[in-house]
């Protein structure tokens, strides 16, 4: 496979998307952008809903591979999920088919395993195999994108690398974030190799930093080419002087996925 150069980020309005914007360039890539909203400073970016068949199509059209990152981020109703996440990943994932773009990289999420039990004292780490138990309506949404990633590569030979995403942001604000922080610049290395590794198939792998308080397994990433450079320990002091150590009776400490198992989920989590 050629290395991809022009490449469409959709959600590139978003959190992540923003991030992505600054960092990605620097590996050679020609960022198509696609949001809801508009993108301040960036006047070709392609407002566009996920909805709109006709304006997906078209803003595939031509890319070498895609960065799915638009959707809902959080939990919400069934059907604006349904809408955004579920039907909305469908959607590009024709239009590529119909473009006949080679490989996408989704925006997969730890809710999608969220009510698997953190690992404690020396439990190993999760495994990227471990069973699906989503913890929302949001990681269910995941759990349907990773699927149809894996259809679109069975049916039609589309790759795809699922990043099973921790919590990327510039700097991690919980005890919990100290296991599955993955920093910007990491990320963009993630998505670097995602989108350059041969015959990925598809490819599931935990997206994160080599955080010493790792919860995951690295190695399908690692398999990719993503050395990670970071690690949330230098961190680690000042948030548990904060906000203590994990608690064992706290139902929002038991599991990967957070304060997303609390009802309702809370943010930030
Ligand atoms: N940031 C993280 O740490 C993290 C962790 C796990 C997974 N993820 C996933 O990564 C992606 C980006 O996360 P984020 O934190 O930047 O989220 P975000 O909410 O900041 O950004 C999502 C973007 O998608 C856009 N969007 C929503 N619905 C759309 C639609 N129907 N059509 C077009 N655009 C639409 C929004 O306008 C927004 O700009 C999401 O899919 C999220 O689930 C992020």
């Amino acid at each position: 496979m050629p290395a991809p150069r022009t490449v469409l980020l959709t959600g590139a309005a978003g959190g992540l998307g923003t991030l992505m914007r600054d960092l990605l360039p620097a590996y050679g890539y020609d960022l198509r952008l696609l949001d809801l909203r508009p993108i301040e400073g960036e006047p070709d970016a392609i407002a566009a809903d996920l909805a709109d068949r006709d304006a997906v199509r078209e803003a595939v059209r031509g890319v070498d591979a895609i960065i799915h990152l638009a959707g809902i981020s959080l939990e919400a109703p069934f059907e604006k999920i349904l809408k955004a996440n579920i039907e909305g990943t469908y959607h590009l994932y024709e239009a590529a088919r119909e473009e006949g773009v080679g490989r996408i990289v989704f925006a997969s999420s730890n809710h999608a395993v969220g009510y698997t039990p953190r690992p404690r004292g020396d439990d190993p780490l999760i495994p990227v195999g471990t069973p699906r138990r989503p913890d929302t309506f949001y990681g269910l949404s995941k759990c349907f994108g990773e699927d149809l990633a894996q259809l679109y590569w069975d049916r039609h030979g589309l790759e795809t690398v699922s990043v099973r995403i921790g919590s990327c942001f510039p700097e991690p604000t919980s005890v919990r974030m100290l296991s599955v922080w993955m920093s910007p610049a990491d990320g963009a290395r993630l998505f670097h190799a995602a989108l350059t590794a041969e015959h990925v198939g598809h490819t599931v792998v935990h997206g994160s930093s080599a955080n010493t308080r790792l919860w995951w397994d690295l190695t399908s990433a690692r398999a990719l080419g993503y050395e990670p450079q970071d690690d949330s320990e230098p961190y680690a002091e000042k948030l548990i002087a904060e906000q203590g150590e994990l608690q064992d009776g706290n139902e929002a400490h038991a599991y990967l996925g957070g304060q997303f198992v609390t009802d309702p989920p809370i943010w930030p989590y």
